[in-house]
């Protein structure tokens, strides 16, 4: 968690020419998340919730465990119950009383089953968003549906199963995302955050902005912003003070797009997450 003063801009009027920025000498300390090298090793947990295999590097084979094909044989179909509950029905299978559980990060669990998995709760059930499989978990009456979160996809995920200390992201908190893309780490972040929690996503890519915006038609708590990070001013009307910020922007300026932003939207005492 880094505090960083905020430094106040006028809101109405404007000023037509840029707003000033204050110097970046300001104290910014990124948080980085450490993230794996590629092939990632096969964690513990992410590769046992599907009989097939387990979790795909990105463009790997397709039809295992997080791919977005249906349910095989041996389906957990009327799963039995215990801990949160069997599952139900769903993409992940594999014959074996299959449980969800709380992770230490608020808003993430652990689908243990013959295979384990990192899923998030689906904010919209019924539906995937990148292809993710999906299980749907007896809790009592109802029924609760989570999706799986790949760690081959999400820098964010990986760092989870890779141990980091503190998200931030939490239930109920608000947070600014750069670098959102087509929005698949995005789209879990929104699940944890829950329905009263914020997710702003900015995106500059108008390619990836029209998945995104996709994503955020359905997900309500999912605020898409279709602009270049490096100027807050243009989005700051949109934006209100955040808990979070995390940045994946993949950009060799990406530091001070950061700490730009920090200052223009970063509650005092709110906490940074940036991927490099
Ligand atoms: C590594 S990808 C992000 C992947 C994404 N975070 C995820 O996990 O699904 C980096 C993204 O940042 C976007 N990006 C790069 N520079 C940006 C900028 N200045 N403003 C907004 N988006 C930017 C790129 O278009 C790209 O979609």
């Amino acid at each position: 968690s880094t505090p960083i003063p905020f430094q106040s801009i006028p809101v109405y009027p404007y000023p037509s020419q840029s707003i000033p920025i204050p110097s970046l000498s300001i104290p910014v300390h990124s948080n980085p998340i450490p993230v794996p090298p590629h092939p990632f090793p096969v964690p513990p947990i992410g590769s046992h919730c599907s009989a097939g295999g387990g979790f795909q590097p990105r463009g790997g084979a397709r039809g295992g465990g997080a791919g977005p094909r249906g349910r095989g044989r041996g389906g957990a179909r009327g799963g039995a119950r215990g801990g949160r509950g069997g599952a139900s029905r769903g993409g992940f299978r594999g014959g074996k009383k299959v449980t969800v559980e709380p992770h230490r990060h608020p808003g993430v669990f652990i689908c243990r089953g013959r295979e384990d998995a990192l899923v998030t709760r689906n904010l919209v059930p019924g539906e995937s968003v990148y292809g993710e499989k999906r299980i749907s978990v007896e809790d009592g009456d109802s029924k609760v549906e989570y999706r799986a979160w790949n760690p081959f996809r999400s820098k964010l995920a990986a760092a989870i199963l890779g141990g980091i200390d503190q998200i931030h992201i939490q239930p109920g908190a608000k947070v600014l995302y750069l670098g959102a893309a087509s929005g698949t780490t995005v789209s879990h972040v929104s699940d944890i955050v829950g329905p009263e929690g914020l997710v702003y996503a900015v995106e500059f890519s108008h390619r990836s902005g029209r998945d995104l915006i996709n994503v955020a038609k359905k997900r309500t708590n999912v605020i898409p912003v279709i602009e270049d990070a490096r100027h807050p001013h243009k989005y700051r009307m949109l934006i209100g003070m955040v808990d979070v910020i995390f940045a994946d922007v993949a950009q060799p300026d990406q530091t001070r797009i950061v700490a730009l932003n920090a200052q223009h939207f970063l509650r005092r005492g709110g906490a940074l997450h940036h991927l490099h």
